[in-house]
């Protein structure tokens, strides 16, 4: 079977690493993909939502199973195309991905089916965001755009100046276009996050193993917001009791409403939780694999990647074996542009990797770069990904550290302390 994955981030290359493994795979493409799906796959040079050219590519080639990567090719509907068409495509459809593509959507399912999540309350007249803060009593409070916005659409704020300032930002000057023409205001929430994936075909769920992610750009988990500069998995905070929970109080009533208000989720559900003093809630949904915690999560999985993802995308998730984990823990590091997660510039020429390649047990997953002649350059903010397994979460964290050493650009910088959760909490 020949297979496509959609997208070109660090969660692609993972996929791509991962698919190619598979006997039952015999070639897998990439589009548009990066510097490192180019050695792992074949690239081709599509864009995750040029529809049309994807379909042509996809039926030219007979293309057994396509893989939607990121979440706006699915917001968009690139499901929907590849399924009208007759393609075996994993991820969910349009109406199903407003999960993850519409916060208010979100926070609607979640109160009618119960799941544990913070108060809220949605608006589209800033005037009346105003007044509900300054009623509340407490200033701690989360403002989200209602639409995606790559992941800078959410301001948890400490004081009401913070709280009116991210109102007029989304409301009145629009920072985030469309995406903000409504807002959700939420209680903010204490705790430990947890991003917990499963496999779902609209009847069967199949957890993969939980990871923690680390969103905030520095050290200690300061600085501004990102898309992620780290994950490990597994995580200690996710005990057996804990999942079994969260997929009680979370995925079965989520996936039971879907089918409900006939929006059957089939593809990768992602539940980012918070583990309150009064248990885990969910922060937010996602449609689709977590990056950086796929990296991670994927170099554990023992099992046949293309079998589960084919299974999912037919509906017999119900037919397959129990997956099979690695028990050794594998930590990610993100390799960011100097910059981000604000203005970063591109074109830095990367080296060291062949030497990052030769640290046992590694992995050196691309993000944002690409192929020019012999070299390879940076392309985007979150560069390279760099995992490692260990026989404990410390060895996992000292070899990708290890591999982490061996790279350098012009401006590369990384977290220090990825993992480090982990062991507080006794790992
Ligand atoms: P989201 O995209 O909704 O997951 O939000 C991005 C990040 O903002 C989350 O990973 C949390 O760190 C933080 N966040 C979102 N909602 C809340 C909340 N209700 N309380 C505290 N932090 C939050
Ligand atoms: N790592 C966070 C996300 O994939 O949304």
């Amino acid at each position: 079977m020949k297979v496509l994955v959609i997208g070109q981030g660090g969660r692609e290359h993972a996929l791509c690493w991962k698919l190619r493994q598979s006997p039952s795979v015999t070639e897998v493409f990439c589009a548009p993909g990066n510097a490192g799906t180019a050695l792992d796959a074949v690239n081709v040079d599509i864009q995750a939502t040029d529809a049309a050219r994807l379909v042509k590519f996809a039926k030219a080639e007979k293309i057994g199973l396509t893989v939607v990567g990121p979440e706006v090719p699915l917001v968009e509907g690139l499901v929907d195309i590849f399924l009208q068409e007759g393609l075996t495509t994993f991820g969910p459809t349009k109406k199903a991905a407003e999960i993850e593509g519409s916060k208010r959507f979100s926070k609607d399912l979640m109160r009618k089916a119960g799941i544990p999540t913070a108060d809220y309350r949605v608006f589209q007249n800033p005037q009346e965001a105003l007044v509900f803060l300054n009623e509340r009593e407490s200033e701690r409070i989360v403002v989200k755009a209602d639409g995606l916005a790559a992941g800078k659409g959410v301001t948890v704020c400490s004081t009401r100046d913070e709280a009116r300032d991210a109102v007029k930002r989304i409301l009145v000057d629009k920072e985030f276009g469309s995406a903000g023409t409504r807002i959700v205001m939420e209680e903010r929430l204490e705790g430990q996050e947890i991003s917990m994936l499963a496999l779902v075909d609209g009847r069967t769920i199949v957890p993969l193993e939980a990871a923690q992610d680390h969103k905030p750009a520095y050290d200690g988990d300061t600085g501004p917001n990102t898309g992620g500069m780290g994950t490990y998995s597994p995580t200690p905070l996710m005990t057996s009791e804990l999942a079994d929970e969260v997929i009680q109080k979370v995925f079965i009533p989520t996936v039971h409403e879907m089918n409900r208000e006939q929006r059957p989720f089939r593809g990768c559900l992602y539940a980012g939780l918070i583990l309150t003093p009064q248990g885990p809630k969910v922060l937010e949904f996602n449609a689709r694999f977590g990056d950086p915690e796929t990296q991670p999560i994927l170099m554990r999985l023992k099992s046949d990647l293309a079998e589960s993802l084919l299974a999912c995308a037919q509906g017999k998730l119900s037919e397959i074996a129990p997956l099979e984990w690695d028990p050794r823990p594998a930590v990610c590091v993100v390799m960011a542009s100097e910059g981000y997660p604000g203005e970063y510039r591109k074109g830095k020429v990367i080296r060291g990797l062949d030497e990052a390649a030769q640290v046992a047990d590694s992995k050196v997953f691309h993000a944002g770069t690409i192929r020019a002649g012999d070299q390879v350059l940076t392309d985007g903010g979150r560069v390279l990904g760099v995992t490692a397994l260990g026989d404990t979460i410390q060895q996992a964290k000292l070899k990708a550290y290890q591999a982490v050493k061996c790279i350098r650009w012009d401006g590369a910088w990384c977290r220090k302390d990825i993992s480090d959760k982990a062991m507080v909490v006794g790992g």
